[in-house]
């Protein structure tokens, strides 16, 4: 196949780069862009793992072919702290034990972004509706909620 010219914005940055029309966009971040948070597990959209922000929701990027988000807007795990400094979802994640080995928690942590960002003060069912996508083998999933209902008094408090 003829390699494709694209240009994205990841995490703020402009990347412009010839592709193979194929190249899934989890591998372009990872191995074209060397941003290597967004994981890879399943590979077939199940497992949440590789989720990232495109245009502000969330996608799948294991089942999402780079080319299809030329022009836009991406965000990674890496584009969520500031300065060094993790945001409150991120330090809420880690006060409360809501990751163990950390496979699982750049996708739950984006796909928590999104879920705050459209539903500042989410119901329970909200926020198992969110994450009934994203599959953890370490938790038990309680750590991750309570994390989530933390992120959400700290973001009220800022
Ligand atoms: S690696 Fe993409 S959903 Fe599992
Ligand atoms: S912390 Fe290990 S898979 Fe979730």
């Amino acid at each position: 196949m003829t390699p494709r010219t694209i240009k994205v914005t990841v995490n703020g940055v402009e990347y412009e780069k010839t592709i193979e029309p194929r190249l899934t966009l989890a591998d372009f971040l990872r191995h074209e862009l060397s941003l290597p948070g967004t994981h890879v597990g399943c590979e077939h959209g199940v497992c949440g793992a590789c989720t990232v922000l495109w245009n502000g929701r969330t996608v799948r990027s294991c089942i999402m072919l780079a080319v299809q988000a030329d022009g836009s807007e991406l965000t990674t795990v890496e584009g969520l702290s500031r300065d060094g400094e993790l945001n409150p979802i991120q330090q809420a994640f880690v006060e409360e034990h809501g990751l163990q080995c950390g496979f699982c928690t750049p996708g739950f942590l984006m796909t928590v972004t999104e879920l705050l960002e459209f539903h500042p003060d989410p119901t329970d069912e909200q926020i198992m509706d969110y994450l009934g996508g994203q599959i953890c083998r370490c938790t038990g999933y309680q750590s991750i909620l309570a994390a989530v209902r933390s992120a959400i008094e700290k973001r009220k408090a800022v």
